[in-house]
């Protein structure tokens, strides 16, 4: 929950709270706007077309897999190294660095998967000015200018994309604080430091570059190399502006002590027109022009009552921006995990800047393109394209950088029941007799923060919460588990074992000044462990053995919440930047890393404490890239409004995009009281997203389901029920995309890339390529209107059965019952119809197939199924990967995957085709034995042909025939 004040609040916090009125309000002016980011305003200040940076095309050198070049800044004469690598899969890796900076910069450790292998590089042109490279085998080729600097990419004679096009590229080296005494000697030796340093380092010779330089400049003309006239001196230059050295905002200073370190670069993109990504903000999936505004802020923090429809940072960042076409998709990830921000504008003009490029173009000069600008605060610049061309291509690409979703188990994608706060024993007992005695499917419920003893997380309330070994277990004899939350800031309170410990092992971050770094927060006066150093994180991991974190049992999972890190003291409510983290980093450079690091730790926790034998649940609000593979995440503290509801769609969709397929919206809203119409509606759509859980504030009223009247509970009853039935699905769902990347909830233009009706849709989606979801989310709606796509391609309304052809805009009226729901004709998708209290007790029940026939009358899917909680499906092939077929009247069951085996007692209750005709008989001929005669209905009308008992086990081979 976010930095509210709520009612229950102990007095020191209170009266904090009232002493900080301005840090705790719900206020934009607590938020730094990009002027009010020295670097930000620096960055922006630079007019485009005034590149001063030149390759020196004379010092390429052509290494195993990646080619590296000098650039220099003309006006101040630093060199930087300039690294391409063509990357397996059709990706570009593009790093600029210091050539010799003053000290090492971050460079985002632990988030990629590996280092990236590279392909070889091989020059295929030199002209006086400019080289061609090849880069790896999708016939991509890089096309290098030296001046001033700028490359573009080019499949084929297709231009993707072009680099320092505007001439934006920044790079503010380290330097001297002026006047400090390095400065003065840096200054007074002058040229023979640099001689020193180069002679050190052993350069390229600097002599010819130089000459070469001065040559240039002569026929440069066009007013491009002005780069060190006053009106326009590049952000190099700018050390002495106002906030280059020290950085005020409201009450707090930010030291910088390594001064202006920003780093920024431009692209263009020809022919794209709509871009996607930049999580999380809350905003329609399409990203929108910043021009006149401001750019879209990636920086972890806790936003109190976040505004919709507005580029502000919020809690997650993930650097991941996808550009799509009805030609092609593509993505830039730029891997920094300092404060970024993204400039998008569009640009038809200054295609006349191209010159002789211009021969490597197609089509004329209208071709609309998307500029995208990204300035972040510190550390090197390091992105990667990820050249598609489809969009499943790039989510390929981007899932071999950072990994895919972890495998949840099973029981993470049922329901979550949470608020703050479940008060005690009695009160678990009595909610979890509430979703028995109402027959409402339920399978965790969740403790917020004052469960814990004074917010010491790892302990419990003695006089609330006596005996949580008892409680757990009797969830355990349910089939239910439970979440506790653990935050990262630890009370300072010296008889607090995880506070002295981590005193004692030096694992918190330090201050400036070496001191333990401490903020305000929930428990009052609290210190933040240092997640970036792995020791801590393994200690951390060690506090979820069962004899550590005490009264824990192997039912209970955990929630990592306030971790931007939220610090209510703090500047726009998060750490100082200027702390400093293990190997002496400052958290400037890593602020966004935080949160990823608490998720990683935690999660290796529950594997370890399982022996390493269980799959872990964890979920966090903030994240960065690489977070998928740590379990879930959350769009953090809504509201009980109509518009909340609605942007959880683009949300979640945007979420999914950049790798987190595990998201969810608090259903019901986290702020406010919902009128029951919206809980029925959120219940509804939340049925249909990935992470379900319903959460509330502390002041809030009760809402458990059964609350609003028997008619609401069973509107409620009946969306969990739908969630529950279509478990198999999902977790099939999330199968494949732990395998290869693809969101589990995705964008209609994923699926039909070319239909350019979907690319700024995000008030539906589809879920895996099966299910189209529109959920409803007007007050009063009396109908939606629904968009199926796909010329030549029919859908069937899951609640009558109803074929529709597509593409075409259905307008479907709806009651509150309604939830327009299709299933996609050709596709098969697997139900557990007999719904019961938890996922757990659902274990080995029937299956039911949905077979949705295409105009062609066929169809296709699969089921993965395995314990739903260990890693034995990956160490030791224990699962079933099946596949049903429907072609020429027949179908099929046969294995999607031979390698893995699983011993279940489901069987196949049921198959329901839809789109069928009546057959004379239906017959199913088993792998062995002889073939037996099905009972079948048909129902004329709906044309659905329904099979009862043809009785086999879903993990045999059959065929089922329609004669
Ligand atoms: C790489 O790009 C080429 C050219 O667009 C394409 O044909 C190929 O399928 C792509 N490869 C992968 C792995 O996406």
């Amino acid at each position: 929950m976010a930095a509210a004040p709520g009612r229950q609040r102990p007095a020191p916090l209170l009266l904090w709270a009232l002493l900080l009125g301005a840090v705790l309000a719900v206020d934009r002016s607590n938020f730094k706007t990009c002027e009010q980011s020295s670097f930000c305003r620096r960055q922006r200040n630079l007019q485009p077309g005034r590149s001063p940076y030149r390759a020196l095309l004379e010092s390429l050198q052509l290494g195993p897999g990646a080619a590296t070049l000098q650039l220099v800044n003309e006006a101040t004469k630093v060199p930087l190294l300039l690294e391409l690598s063509g990357l397996r899969e059709n990706t570009t890796r593009i790093r600029i660095r210091e050539l010799h900076p003053l000290r090492p910069r971050f460079e985002v450790p632990d988030v990629l998967l590996g280092e990236p292998q590279p392909e070889p590089l091989t020059v295929t042109g030199r002209e006086e000015g400019s080289l061609e490279l090849a880069l790896g085998p999708g016939g991509h080729r890089l096309l290098l200018t030296a001046k001033p600097f700028r490359m573009d990419l080019l499949r084929g004679r297709q231009l993707l994309a072009s680099i320092n096009a505007r001439g934006l590229l920044v790079f503010e080296h380290l330097r001297p604080r002026p006047g400090s005494f390095s400065d003065k000697v840096s200054s007074s030796l002058g040229s023979l430091w640099d001689k020193l340093r180069s002679l050190f380092y052993s350069d390229p010779p600097k002599e010819p570059a130089e000459e070469e330089a001065a040559a240039e400049g002569q026929e440069g003309g066009e007013g491009t190399e002005n780069a060190d006239s006053q009106s326009e001196k590049p952000a190099e230059e700018a050390a002495e502006e106002p906030g280059s050295w020290e950085e005020t905002f409201k009450t707090h200073t930010d030291s910088k002590p390594n001064g202006p370190t920003s780093v920024g670069l431009d692209f263009s993109l020809p022919g794209f027109e709509h871009v996607y990504g930049i999580p999380e903000h809350a905003d329609n999936l399409r990203l929108r022009t910043t021009e006149g505004g401001d750019p879209y802020r990636l920086y972890n923090l806790d936003v109190f009552q976040y505004e919709l429809y507005n580029p502000m940072a919020l809690y997650g960042s993930v650097p991941l921006l996808l550009a799509h076409s009805a030609r092609s998709t593509l993505g830039l990830f730029w891997l920094n995990a300092a404060e970024t921000w993204v400039d998008i504008s569009s640009n038809t003009a200054g295609k006349t800047m191209f010159g002789k490029l211009l021969d490597y173009m197609q089509g004329g000069g209208e071709t609309p393109q998307t500029d995208v600008r990204w300035m972040s605060e510190s550390g090197i610049i390091d992105v990667f394209l990820l050249l598609g061309p489809t969009p499943a291509a790039v989510a390929g690409q981007y899932a071999a950088l950072t990994g895919t979703q972890a495998l949840p188990p099973l029981f993470a994608l049922g329901y979550h029941q949470s608020r703050w706060n479940y008060n005690d024993e009695e009160d678990v007992a009595a909610v979890e007799r509430g979703f028995e005695e109402h027959a409402i499917p339920c399978d965790v419920l969740w403790l917020d923060i004052e469960h814990a003893d004074g917010k010491r997380y790892f302990t419990w309330d003695p006089s609330k919460f006596p005996q949580p070994r008892a409680m757990l277990e009797r969830l355990a004899a349910k089939k239910r588990k439970m979440v506790s939350i653990v935050d990262p800031h630890i009370k300072v309170d010296s008889a607090y074992r995880v506070h002295s410990e981590l005193r004692a092992r030096g694992f918190y971050v330090k201050t400036k000044d070496g001191g333990d770094y401490e903020g305000w927060c929930w428990p009052g006066s609290a210190a933040y462990p240092d997640f970036t150093n792995p020791e801590m994180r393994a200690w951390w991991a060690s506090m979820f053995a069962y004899d550590q974190y005490e009264g824990s049992t192997e039912n209970l999972f955990t929630w990592n919440d306030m971790n931007e890190p939220s610090v209510f003291s703090g500047p726009e409510v998060t750490m100082h930047k200027d702390a400093v983290h293990h190997g002496g980093w400052e958290h400037r450079d890593l602020h966004n890393l935080y949160g990823f690091y608490v998720q990683m730790a935690t999660a290796e926790g529950q594997i370890k404490r399982s022996g390493g034998r269980q799959r872990p649940f964890v979920l966090s609000r903030a994240f960065f890239a690489g977070s998928q593979r740590y379990g879930a995440v959350w769009t953090g503290d809504n509201a009980a409004e109509w518009e909340h509801l609605k942007i959880s769609i683009p949300m979640c969709l945007s979420f999914g995009l950049a790798g987190l397929s595990f998201c969810g919206a608090d259903v019901g809203g986290f702020f406010k009281n919902p009128e029951p119409e919206l809980l029925v509606r959120w219940y509804q759509a939340g049925a249909f997203q990935p992470f379900f859980r319903a959460h509330a504030h502390l002041d809030t009223v009760r809402r458990e389901p059964w609350l609003f009247g028997e008619e609401n509970a069973a509107l409620i009853r009946a969306a969990l029920r739908h969630r529950y039935a279509l478990l198999p699905f999902w977790y099939t769902a999330f199968y494949r995309c732990h395998r290869h990347g693809l969101p589990v909830m995705r964008p209609l233009w994923m699926e039909y890339p070319e239909d350019t009706t979907t690319f700024a849709m995000d008030d539906q989606y589809l879920i895996d390529r099966a299910l189209l979801v529109h959920p409803v989310t007007e007050q009063g709606a009396r109908g939606v209107q629904v968009y199926l796509p796909g010329k030549g391609e029919v859908w069937y309304d899951v609640a009558s059965h109803q074929k529709h052809h597509a593409p075409q805009t259905l307008y479907v009226p709806v009651t509150m019952s309604s939830i327009p729901v299709y299933q996609r004709g050709g596709t098969v998708v697997p139900r557990q119809d007999r719904v019961r209290r938890s996922t757990e007790s659902m274990k080995g029940d029937p299956f039911t197939l949905y077979v949705a026939l295409s105009p062609q009358g066929t169809a296709e899917g699969d089921l993965f199924l395995d314990d739903g909680q260990s890693f034995d499906y990956a160490t030791a092939a224990r699962y079933l990967h099946r596949r049903f077929t429907f072609a020429g009247n027949t179908l099929t069951a046969s294995s999607a995957d031979p390698r893995g085996s699983f011993e279940t007692p489901a069987w196949v209750e049921r198959v329901v085709i839809l789109g069928a005709g009546k057959p004379a008989a239906v017959v199913l001929r088993p792998a062995a034995g002889p073939e037996t005669r099905l009972d079948f209905q048909h129902d004329a009308e709906t044309s659905v042909l329904t099979l009862r008992k043809p009785g086999v086990p879903i993990g045999a081979d059959w065929a089922i025939i329609l004669r």
